[in-house]
């Protein structure tokens, strides 16, 4: 296993919960990048969206993947956007085994629905969306080094399975 752990996957697909378990089993630390692009730019996510566009979320979030990737003993719950950039991709890679927390529009559907501060699910249609999302993004996520389907699993479930793919 390399010095961190990147997890990646769509919003709602529980990369912040599993982070801080895993974190806490492993005894490494646990950082969610939303929360860090939040601190930096003093603002909500909704807010940086609303006010200075996607694009210039993209940046921040870029240049934190880059900071962050040099850390070591980490658990990194990244953005469910950060594997769309190469550059993110690669920087993960160099220094995470990248696990991509796999699920599907329904699960998603249900954990997202009741919360506002997303602003790409902000929409009419949300289940539509998520599907499109889904569709476009999948090849994105699959280039993690590894998979966990964890549409069916409790979150001491998804954190067993981490460990023993950090263990090998
Ligand atoms: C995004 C996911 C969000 C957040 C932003 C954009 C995305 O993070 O970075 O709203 O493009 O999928 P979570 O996956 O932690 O919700």
């Amino acid at each position: 296993m390399k010095g961190n752990i990147a997890l990646v996957g769509f919003m709602g697909s529980g990369k912040t919960v599993v982070a801080k378990a895993l974190a806490k089993e492993l005894g490494l630390q646990s950082v969610d990048l939303d929360d860090i692009i939040e601190q930096r730019e003093g603002r909500k996510i909704t807010d940086i969206f609303a006010q200075d566009g996607e694009p210039y979320f993209r940046k921040v979030e870029k240049e934190i993947v880059g900071d962050i990737s040099k850390g070591s003993k980490l658990v990194i719950a990244c953005g469910g956007g950060v594997v769309l950039d190469s550059e993110n991709m690669a920087n993960l890679k160099s220094s995470c085994t990248v696990v991509y927390l796999k699920t599907n529009a329904d699960v998603i559907l249900k954990r997202t629905k009741d919360e506002a501060h997303r602003p790409l699910l902000n929409v009419d249609n949300p289940k539509k969306k998520i599907e499109e999302f889904l569709d476009s993004r999948s090849e994105y996520y699959e280039q993690a080094d590894f998979t966990v389907d964890v549409s069916d699993l409790s979150i001491e479930q998804v954190v067993d399975k981490i460990k023993e793919i950090a263990s090998e």
